[in-house]
């Protein structure tokens, strides 16, 4: 397959062979060499429907890295605004010898449905709350990273669980890996039948923190939320925050992961994000080796 749509497509082999090529790239930057010549013939086209900082900057960090050739697309600056399809879009973007497209679309199975109707390899940069799997993979190598392995691992991850699609591609990236996971959020904020993706739901964070070996936490994804749920910000901060003390009270310390962007003083406090216990930082590094990684596997299949 050509494309990178979602973790659920992928196997538990497909995943450490995306991580030892991952782990290549990571040790080529840091002996300080920034470009390698693999895909000199290769041209990509970054196409994002919804703001991003870390995975545009990533993705097009990673596919220079790599000597591709990039063009980027905003669709809040394109001819989208003059009614243009999606499917037009890109295929005028495609007819200039464009053999790959990173595409983030607010649409849940956007990327599904763009593999569908043109002829391009792509990677879904995030569709809707549906998946983000270049972020679960991430997230997964940072884990592997820190702990030398993720299988047996005790992964939590808080928040609102409904409209995140970092969520889900993590359940199903960690699932695969055989680590042990829980989801801790407000009800509300809670798919109805997520323990059929094999996770457990806590919702007392004290209990779920003092389980884990690490906490992913979430952002409250605002932009989605469709109508007034319970509870407000305020709410949310008391029960499912983590500042400094809770982090000091917990019975072990635990690693403290963050897709970003935080909404410091929300989901968590800045002595948190910014404590010696938060890889937070590692993970956005980690993200161009990665992005790097599925790009260089799936040009290889196209080249
Ligand atoms: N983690 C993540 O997807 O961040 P951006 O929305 O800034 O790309």
């Amino acid at each position: 397959v050509n494309h990178l749509l979602g973790i659920k497509y992928l196997n538990e082999d497909d995943i450490q062979l995306i991580f030892e090529t991952a782990d290549h790239f990571k040790e080529v930057i840091n002996r300080s060499i920034k470009k390698v010549p693999s895909l000199r013939d290769i041209t990509i086209a970054n196409v994002f429907f919804e703001n991003s900082t870390r995975t545009k900057l990533s993705f097009e960090l990673a596919e220079k890295r790599l000597s591709a050739d990039v063009i980027n697309f905003s669709a809040s600056q394109s001819s989208v605004k003059k009614g243009e399809t999606l499917i037009d879009t890109v295929n005028n973007i495609l007819s200039m010898k464009v053999d790959m497209v990173v595409m983030r679309h607010p649409n849940p199975g956007a990327g599904i449905f763009l593999s569908k109707n043109v002829k391009a390899s792509i990677i879904n940069a995030g569709d809707g709350a549906h998946e983000h799997p270049t972020q679960a993979l991430l997230d997964s190598f940072s884990i592997r990273e820190k702990f030398g392995d993720v299988a047996g691992k005790n992964v939590v991850i808080v928040g609102d669980i409904l409209h995140s699609r970092v969520a889900l591609s993590n359940i199903f990236a960690l699932r695969l890996q055989g680590a042990n996971i829980k989801v801790c959020g407000p009800k509300t904020l809670l798919p109805k039948h997520i323990e059929t993706l094999g996770v457990e739901v806590e919702t007392d964070l004290r209990k779920a923190l003092n389980w884990c070996d690490v906490a992913n936490m979430l952002r409250i994804q605002n932009e989605r939320l469709d109508i007034s749920y319970f509870p407000t910000t305020r709410e949310y901060t008391q029960q499912f925050g983590v500042n400094k003390m809770l982090l000091d009270s917990l019975d072990k310390e635990i690693v403290i992961m963050h897709p970003g962007p935080i909404n410091r003083g929300v989901e968590i406090t800045s002595d948190v994000a910014d404590s010696k216990q938060s890889i937070i930082l590692n993970q956005v590094e980690n993200g161009v080796a990665i992005r790097m990684a599925v790009i260089y596997l799936l040009a290889s299949k196209i080249k």
